[in-house]
């Protein structure tokens, strides 16, 4: 089995994604987009993204590596009544069956950073998207305090064995000369690529840091594995510990629930 799809088929990843509902909407607002037009999102999961896509008018095709995700994503777009968003299984380093210049805006938040040939994505996007079109994308930050889910991955990479020889960390998309030569190779000059650092919310008014980390320990594949390491090693208390102080100072909701503002990085290329 393809370890970057297992990784994202473990867990649950919809019960993160209902804590990221309200700023996923909020992102969609700010793209400014008029219909009619043709979307991709990629590394779709559920449709955090994709759903308000869809009810601001759009056509929109998710594509998610995990079949989870656009089984659960195809279950929203039903209840909601929105025939022009499908979900699909596929993979964003080659998106087979997907023309050339397809679609009007091309958006991938928090998704295609998290598949395993950077340059391959990069030129996939640039391949399905019109000219004349956008690529928007969400990426977190490596080595930001304040770049909630790149801390979260870098304490749970602390207990979890090293990856294999010639991995590329997901956070190299939150760099912008690895941006600037994966797109360039693609084709795009730097002209073309902007880059700006934006907030995004995790939360929910009725859930405290605490449940929000037991939430990410049983649903997040990434930290699932840190878990299943730090049982083996004896570290698990030590995990739980540095999670949840790191919720907690960053957490800046003070009626029991959570709010956790998380920096990334929006990369805009402009084709
Ligand atoms: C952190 S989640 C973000 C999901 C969604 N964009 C959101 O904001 O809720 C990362 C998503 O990328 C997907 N993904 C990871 N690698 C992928 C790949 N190679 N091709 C397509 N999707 C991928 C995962 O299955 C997962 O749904």
């Amino acid at each position: 089995m393809n370890p970057n799809k297992a990784l994202w088929e473990k867990g649950d990843f919809t019960q993160i994604a209902a804590l990221m509902r309200q700023s996923g909407e909020a992102l969609v607002k700010s793209l400014g987009i008029t219909p009619p037009l043709r979307v991709l999102d990629l590394g779709c999961g559920d449709g955090t993204t994709a759903v308000p896509l869809a009810r601001l008018g759009a056509e929109v095709v998710g594509i998610d590596i995990a079949k989870n995700l656009v089984d659960a994503g195809n279950r929203r777009a039903a209840e909601a009544g929105l025939n022009q968003l499908k979900f699909q299984e596929g993979d964003a380093c080659s998106l087979q069956g997907v023309n050339d210049h397809s679609f009007d805006l091309t958006v991938s938040i928090f998704g295609a950073m998290f598949a395993p040939k950077p340059f391959d994505v990069a030129r996939e996007m640039v391949r399905v998207t019109k000219p004349g079109g956008r690529v928007v994308m969400g990426n977190w930050i490596p080595n930001d305090p304040t770049s909630f889910v790149s801390q979260l991955l870098k304490i749970s990479a602390s207990f979890t064995p090293p990856p294999p020889e010639g991995f590329i960390s997901p956070m190299t998309w939150g760099v912008d000369a690895h941006i600037v030569e994966r797109f360039g190779k693609a084709g795009v000059p730097p002209e073309k690529i902007s880059m700006v650092k934006d907030t995004f919310y995790f939360g929910s008014p009725d859930r405290s840091p605490a449940d929000l980390i037991e939430t990410f320990r049983r649903f997040y594949g990434p930290t699932m594995n840190a878990f299943e390491a730090a049982e083996k090693s004896g570290k698990v208390e030590e995990l739980h510990k540095q999670l949840l102080e790191m919720a907690n100072a960053q957490s800046t909701s003070a009626d029991g629930g959570t709010s956790i503002p998380a920096t990334f990085l929006r990369v805009t290329v402009s084709l």
